[in-house]
């Protein structure tokens, strides 16, 4: 289990899909908890290092980062010495994400958790991206074979420094502390692990900017949240209370007592598409508010748009999110302003302009606050390892 506190979100008559992965809302009923039920945070218990070594680096991968925490991945594991990894046909967010590219991010960084925990067991891990072929530009990837990993025993592969942290990371949706900034040592390092990968990535903390990107990523969740489509694919993926969420174990997940009780009696109804000047865009944007706290963004992009950037992305997304987590600082992708879909082409071409890049060359792949969350981030649910392994 994660050695941080516990998150308790705070208390407020509000409830919202923000952004994917977790959504809190409290409602100050005393005695209501709102952790998850302890079997869906299983996977956040540390596997026996002596056990099965591919079941090993799995338990890892699948704590990754990962977009609506659809974990969108199946582990094929019939080749001896090899595992697999197949993106899950039925784990993919087509509205939002209608080409699988943060899909396969996600897969990216399932990768890297792996490999990272072979080198702990003293394991080399040759990783093949795609060695069937990349998925068409403009194709989900469902079904594909994302990578091969060939492992080699060799008791001189070093111990890499971030495993440490792979069971502390959590993805902080919460408010960070405004007036603490990012070092820029920490800035630097956590752009240098996606250059080194021949990525391109910076930050972005000086005021006018990051007053832009808020701007930027404010209007681009407007346009999700109000856009039917998009939307309703979050609100299909809305956990509410321990039985949906034991049952799912994916996707957004609230266990806070009044939705539930709300839900129940029909009173918030999930499919209710928020409208601009109506009371329940009021509340959506309400929750949004702390989503414009931190000390800046890290973002970043790659030249062109292969499927193995995005896989690189994913790579180099989870070591940096690993780093600040060693370095005690938080960090949460924002990802609307980056999505394919047309209602947030202008976002996205505003941060192009903002970034200096020409559409028709580079790609940004992530965009992320970086900051130091006021309490620490809950671990969030994921599915039992027997459910994606194929042997
Ligand atoms: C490609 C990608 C895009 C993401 N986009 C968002 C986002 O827009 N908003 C958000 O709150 N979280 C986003 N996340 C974070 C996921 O919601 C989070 O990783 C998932 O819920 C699992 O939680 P964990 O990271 O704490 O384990 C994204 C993650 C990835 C890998």
């Amino acid at each position: 289990m994660t050695s941080r506190p516990v998150h308790r979100p705070d208390r407020r008559r509000a409830i919202a899909l923000v952004g994917g992965g977790v959504v809190v809302a409290g409602f100050g009923l005393p005695g209501c908890s709102s952790d998850y039920p302890a079997a869906t945070l299983q996977a956040w218990q540390a596997p026996p290092l002596d056990g099965d070594l591919r079941r090993f680096m799995l338990a890892h991968g699948l704590l990754a980062p990962n977009p609506h925490n659809r974990q969108p991945w199946l582990a094929d594991l019939r080749r001896d010495g090899e595992i697999t990894l197949v993106c899950d046909k039925d784990r993919l967010l087509p509205q939002t994400d209608p080409f699988g590219r943060q899909i396969l991010i996600g897969c990216g960084a399932f990768i890297e958790l792996a490999v990272i925990a072979a080198a702990q067991r003293g394991h080399r891990v040759r990783v093949e991206p795609f060695p069937e072929g990349e998925p068409g530009a403009n194709e989900l990837p469902g079904g594909h074979v994302v990578a091969r990993l060939l492992l080699t025993p060799d008791p001189a592969t070093p111990r890499d420094p971030l495993f440490e942290q792979i069971r502390r990371r959590h993805t902080h949706k919460g408010a960070y502390d405004n007036s603490r900034q990012v070092p820029a040592e920490l800035w630097q390092q956590l752009g240098a692990i996606s250059r080194e990968r021949g990525l391109l990535a910076g930050e972005i903390f000086d005021a006018p900017r990051v007053d832009q990107v808020r701007r930027i990523t404010r209007e681009s969740f407007e346009a999700e949240v109000t856009t039917a489509r998009t939307w309703l694919e979050s609100a299909h993926l809305l956990r509410i209370g321990p039985t949906e969420i034991e049952q799912h174990r994916d996707g957004i997940s609230i266990m806070a007592a009044l939705p539930r009780f709300m839900s129940s009696i029909g009173v918030f109804d999930r499919f209710e598409v928020p409208v601009r000047g109506n009371s329940n865009f009021a509340r959506v944007m309400e929750r949004w508010l702390p989503h414009e706290t931190g000390s800046g963004y890290h973002w970043i992009a790659s030249r062109g748009n292969s499927r193995r950037s995005q896989l690189d992305s994913g790579r180099a997304y989870v070591r940096a999110h690993l780093l600040a987590c060693a370095a005690g600082a938080d960090m949460h992708p924002l990802s609307q302003a980056l999505q394919e879909f047309a209602e947030v082409r202008p976002q996205y071409d505003a941060l192009l302009r903002l970034l200096g890049f020409d559409a028709a060359q580079t790609t940004i792949q992530m965009l992320a606050r970086v900051g130091y969350g006021a309490t620490a981030a809950p671990p969030t649910p994921r599915r039992d390892l027997a459910q994606l392994v194929r042997a």
